[in-house]
């Protein structure tokens, strides 16, 4: 399906604070013609965007509506308003990626053709803790950070590692030995993985992958540069939806 003329961003308004708003994320609003909102982007974020003069539709879900008539709606909105050709900003709370249904817009915006970009925000997983000077890691009391999703039910929390995504930081060079304790403790050697080397630069690289193979497939291409490393069945959506990517 060809691309229509209009164009949605993703962007994360981060945890409430104005302040916290990136750049790019204020760039798109400010060339946005239409944005529709979120119930957790901040009150303040929302009387800066009504201060700015700009077109505003609340979309947050209330507690009595269920999230897929709500999710129908906004896919409806987003579409309408693309295919009229708009600049629309779908803002959420903290990151989109985080917990926030942006890659269920973000598949959804794919599949019917529709160009959009994804502008990360500061999420409220270290953004919150950070602003009320909570530390995540230190050296002496924990070296792994563990998000959850209290609303869906976690099986067995012993399972967590086996299931859910795996972030790894500074892994880059481990990642052979990390790979091989992950599958001796039940991940599945085909696992997907993602290694994203000098992330937001224009040297961004992003190299897709398995368990059995990351290690080889790093070394072959010589990754040398700051990585991330994301671990888990998701990644394959990350491919997926990159194919609309633009450079
Ligand atoms: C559906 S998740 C969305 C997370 C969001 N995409 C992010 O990256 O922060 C909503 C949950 O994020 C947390 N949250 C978001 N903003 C927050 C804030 N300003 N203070 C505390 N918790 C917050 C709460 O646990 C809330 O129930």
């Amino acid at each position: 399906m060809s691309l229509k003329k209009g164009k949605v961003y993703l962007v994360g308004a981060g945890p409430g604070d104005p302040e916290l708003l990136t750049l790019k994320a204020l760039r798109a609003i400010e060339q946005a013609d239409v944005i529709l909102y979120d119930k957790l982007v901040g009150d303040r974020i929302i009387s800066f965007l009504k201060e700015m003069g700009k077109n505003i539709i609340y979309v947050g879900k209330d507690s009595r509506e269920s999230g897929g008539k709500k999710q129908k709606e906004i896919n409806r909105l987003m579409k309408k308003f693309a295919l009229q050709g708009k600049k629309v900003v779908r803002l959420k709370g903290g990151d989109p990626f985080v917990f926030g249904r942006g890659s269920i817009e973000a598949r959804f915006l794919k599949d019917e053709g529709i160009e959009f970009e994804v502008i990360p925000g500061v999420s409220s997983v270290s953004g919150v803790p950070t602003h009320a000077c909570v530390p995540l890691t230190h050296p002496d009391f924990s070296t792994a950070l563990l998000v959850v999703s209290g609303r869906e039910e976690v099986k067995k929390w012993s399972e967590v590692l086996l299931e859910g995504t795996i972030v790894i930081l500074m892994g880059r060079d481990k990642i052979g030995d990390i790979s091989e304790e992950l599958i001796k403790l039940g991940r599945d050697p085909e696992t997907p993985v993602a290694v994203i080397e000098n992330g937001t630069l224009e040297s961004e690289r992003t190299i897709f992958s398995n368990l059995s193979d990351v290690s080889d497939l790093l070394k072959k291409n010589n990754v040398n540069g700051p990585a991330i490393i994301v671990v888990g069945d998701i990644v394959t959506m990350g491919e997926e939806l990159r194919e609309t990517k633009k450079g």
